[in-house]
């Protein structure tokens, strides 16, 4: 497939106040990536593009882009750069387990895509080593193992959920005993073997027996570290048990909320939403920024490169980008 043939629909969703995701659109000729903040279509051609169009929410907040400008914002996203948690990590593996999936069903359009993917990854780990290897991981789970700090050793924390934040998470949750709890415990037993896997001595303890069991952590542990949406049934309930441990120091950081203002969370002041931890990010120093600034511009000369040559690491020189303006 040629560059210029290269489409890319991105749905904002989360960005989008009281947004609803679309219904999944699957099919052999368009490669999706859903995430819990976007939605992305990677297709070929303006056919292809004109029938994913008609399926995405007709809001503001679809973008659409071609050519080198595509192959530039799939180097951004799977650097992590169109995150909120700008720089994060665990965005490429996603890219890469959606890439694997739609691979396996082996439509002309993966065979066709199949160059540009494998260019992609290059492309982002590049990026990423120079640029973005100094700024520090990232991830969600290094910026909850940071906001921890000290109390992270000071007694249990416990983890609610095992999708796939939650396993982004757990291998960071290390110093004192980590319990685990999951509506579906079998999900909780295989986060906990795979924990085991890495480190056969870490204290893992899955916690069984409903909601009464549930709660009964939430009174002892040190911290707890949510990983599932908000649910207005249980909410109420578990604040209640996290105040029964009075003046006890700990943390609650619940990455399924939004923002702080969510009831009946506001008023805990131990609270940590994943809101409040994008504004912290946004705190961050003018270095970064800069950084930061420095790894977008390096996308936009990646994808000008392949525009000029795709099948080298190396297609041309870098003074053929000075025949760009818009460099
Ligand atoms: N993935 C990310 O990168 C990311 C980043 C920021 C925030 N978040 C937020 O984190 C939360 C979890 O996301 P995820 O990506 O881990 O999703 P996921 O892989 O689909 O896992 C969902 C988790 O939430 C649990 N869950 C879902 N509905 C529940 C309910 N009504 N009651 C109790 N448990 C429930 C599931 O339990 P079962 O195993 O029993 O189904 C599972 O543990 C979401 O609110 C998401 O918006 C995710």
């Amino acid at each position: 497939m040629d560059l210029r043939d290269l489409n890319v629909l991105h749905w904002r969703g989360a960005h989008v106040a009281g947004a609803r995701a679309p219904a999944t659109v699957t099919g052999p000729d368009r490669f999706l990536i859903d995430t819990c903040q976007r939605r992305v279509a990677v297709l070929g051609g303006l056919e292809a593009l004109a029938a994913a169009r008609a399926e995405f929410p007709a809001d503001g907040a679809l973008e659409s882009f071609a050519g080198a400008d595509a192959y530039a914002f799939l180097v951004r996203f799977a650097c992590g750069l169109e995150s909120k948690l700008v720089a994060e990590t665990e965005i490429f593996g996603q890219i890469k387990e959606a890439w694997r999936d739609f691979w396996d069903r082996g439509s002309p359009l993966a065979r066709q895509l199949s160059p540009w993917v494998q260019l992609l990854f290059q492309d982002a780990k590049a990026v990423r080593a120079q640029h973005l290897g100094k700024l520090g991981s990232a991830s969600y789970g290094s910026q909850v193992r940071r906001l921890l700090g000290e109390q992270a050793d000071a007694g249990p924390t416990l983890l609610i959920g095992a999708g796939q934040l939650a396993q982004a998470v757990a291998p960071w949750l290390t110093g004192s005993q980590l319990w685990l709890y999951n509506r579906t415990a079998e999900r909780a037993h295989e986060l906990s073997r795979e924990l085991g896997k890495r480190d056969a001595a870490r204290p893992v303890r899955v916690i069984e027996g409903g909601l009464q069991a549930e709660l009964a952590a939430w009174s002892g542990a040190r911290n707890v570290v949510v990983c599932v949406p908000s649910d207005a049934a249980r909410d109420a309930a578990r604040v209640a048990a996290w105040r029964e441990r009075g003046e006890r120091a700990g943390s609650v950081i619940h990455l399924g909320l939004g923002s702080d203002g969510a009831s009946p969370w506001q008023d805990l002041p131990q609270l940590v939403s994943l809101g409040a931890l994008f504004e912290m990010l946004r705190a961050q120093s003018e270095v970064r920024r800069r950084q930061l600034e420095r790894a977008r511009r390096a996308c936009r000369e990646k994808a000008l490169l392949r525009s000029l040559g795709a099948n080298s690491s190396h297609p041309h020189s870098w003074e053929d980008l000075a025949a760009f303006d818009s460099l």
